[in-house]
């Protein structure tokens, strides 16, 4: 199965625009107890580097695009994320990074769980230990 999962959401659009429709626990399938989002990335920043032991979360670029790269220990995957229409799913123990943001990207990121340091692998030589022993 692949790593990159788009959540399926509901895009309404007339002649004024596009409403993009996000639901917990339906286009959504987890509580969603948090959200934030990055603003206003430096050009060349990449971001992420780390995989959560528990957190299930979704990200989407609503303004401008970045690229997501994917793993699981063993494969490695990466995606641009250039539409609102895309929400991708981070599973627990996937480890992620983004890279390419252009300088009006919005990257807003849906999470299962309040922010707790203690969910997260940030050394990736401990994430191949504990995804190669998994
Ligand atoms: P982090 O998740 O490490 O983002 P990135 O890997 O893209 O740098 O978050 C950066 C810092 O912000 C880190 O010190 C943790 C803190 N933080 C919070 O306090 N609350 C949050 O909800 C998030 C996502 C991060």
């Amino acid at each position: 199965m692949s790593l990159v999962e788009f959540f399926k959401i509901q895009t309404l659009g007339d002649e004024r625009g596009l409403l993009h429709v996000l639901e917990e626990n339906k286009s959504i399938p987890f509580d969603i107890k948090r959200v934030y989002f990055l603003t206003a990335t430096a050009t060349g920043v990449s971001r992420g580097f780390h995989a959560h032991k528990q957190l299930e979360q979704a990200a989407v670029c609503l303004s401008g695009q970045c690229r997501m790269l994917l793993s699981d220990g063993c494969t490695t995957e990466s995606v641009v994320l250039d539409s609102p229409g895309k929400v991708i799913r981070i599973g627990k123990m996937v480890w992620h990074e983004m890279h390419d943001f252009s300088s009006d990207c919005v990257l807003l990121v849906l999470a299962s769980d309040y922010y707790d340091e203690h969910d997260y692998i940030r050394d990736h030589e401990k994430f191949l230990e504990i995804t190669a022993h998994g």
